[in-house]
């Protein structure tokens, strides 16, 4: 699941030689879209990310989930495209929340050009996404704005809960709903909406989505306190400076009390945190979720034809289960 030093996206990797022209089609596509100011103040940044790298994961389950129905259509290679420029938008805008230098291994966004260029280039982004999503047309311009606003609600909540060792699982998980999964629900319905699949197809690729979604980001929570930023390319331990409390700590603090009273007294030193989460279990509960949340995803797939693109998004829960290591497969 890591980036490609191929010129591969990780997302398209060992899948289907038509998955990689698909991806290559539609990267094609995102540099122009985000390079089209001739402005270098606007063009530089807004590029920024898109050439250090990433998975183009949500890229991937659109044009996966096109093959439920009429694959092949420009449409479908909009909606990939604008979804991907709608997730590095929250990234600008995330990072700058997180206050974090580094993103896919290069320096974050405002680390290089400031907040306000930061913050004006994720707006820039997400209006190129809406306009691709536009020339897209059909269902596509709607299911991105509902999906933008989910998330733009999930980041709102998460701020609410920040300091709070006591926030609940499932607020976590409703929180996480939102802010991630509701982008993986989007990716596999653009997929589907695009290509006029049938709505029992449509139905079983959303629940695919989301519950990808919510094993993506317990797995990306765990990667934050246990994985190695040459792999991950962000900074270890940044969830737990900015206080955002997520579940393998969650679970922590209920099972080790002392462990809520170490955080809310300012101690969220990764290497004094790590060995209580380890300890008590957590990280190890935590990963449970995630792969339950995998089961579910895979469980989705069996209402599908059993065939390439299908086996396709099985390997895509495998692979990002696999990010944590001992994980078996689902
Ligand atoms: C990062 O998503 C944001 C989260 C939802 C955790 P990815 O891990 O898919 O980021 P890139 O696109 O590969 O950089
Ligand atoms: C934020 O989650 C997800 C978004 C909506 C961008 P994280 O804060 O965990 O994402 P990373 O770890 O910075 O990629
Ligand atoms: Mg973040
Ligand atoms: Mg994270």
């Amino acid at each position: 699941m890591t980036d490609a030093p191929s010129g591969v996206p990780a997302g398209a990797q060992g899948g289907p030689s038509w998955l990689v022209d698909d991806i290559l089609r539609v990267e094609d596509l995102l540099l122009r879209t985000a390079g089209a100011s001739g402005q270098p103040l606007v063009a530089e940044p807004s590029l920024h990310l898109l050439k250090a790298g990433g998975k183009r994961l949500r890229p991937a389950l659109v044009l996966l989930s096109s093959h439920a129905g009429e694959s092949g259509r420009r449409a479908t290679d909009l909606a990939a495209a604008a979804i991907e420029l709608v997730h590095i938008a929250t990234l600008y805008h995330d990072d700058v929340l997180d206050e974090t230098e580094t993103r896919r291994g290069v320096p974050t966004t405002h680390a290089k050009w400031g907040t306000e260029v930061a913050v004006l280039a994720g707006d820039y982004l997400f209006a190129c996404g809406s306009a691709l999503g536009a020339d897209a047309s059909g269902e596509v311009p709607g299911i991105l704005a509902r999906a933008i606003a989910a998330v733009c609600e999930g980041q709102i909540v998460e701020t609410g809960s920040v300091n709070d060792p006591e926030r609940t699982p499932e607020q976590y998980l409703n929180t996480i709903r939102l802010k991630t999964a509701a982008l993986f629900v989007a990716a596999c319905d653009l997929g589907a909406a695009t290509s006029d699949a049938g709505p029992d197809r449509r139905a079983a690729l959303m629940v695919y989505g989301e519950s990808l979604g919510l094993a993506f980001q317990v797995i990306d929570d765990l990667l934050d306190l246990t994985g190695d930023p040459r792999i991950t390319g962000k900074e270890p331990g940044t969830d737990l400076r900015e206080g955002v409390f997520t579940i393998p700590v969650l679970i922590g603090c209920q099972r080790d009390p002392s462990l809520a009273r170490r955080l809310a007294s300012g101690d969220r030193e990764l290497g004094s945190v790590l060995p209580t989460l380890d300890a008590s279990g957590s990280l190890a509960a935590a990963l449970d979720i995630a792969c339950e949340h995998g089961r579910r995803a895979e469980g989705a797939l069996a209402e599908l034809p059993d065939v390439e693109w299908t086996a396709s998004l099985r390997t895509i829960i495998t692979g990002v289960l696999a990010q944590v290591p001992d994980v078996s497969p689902v």
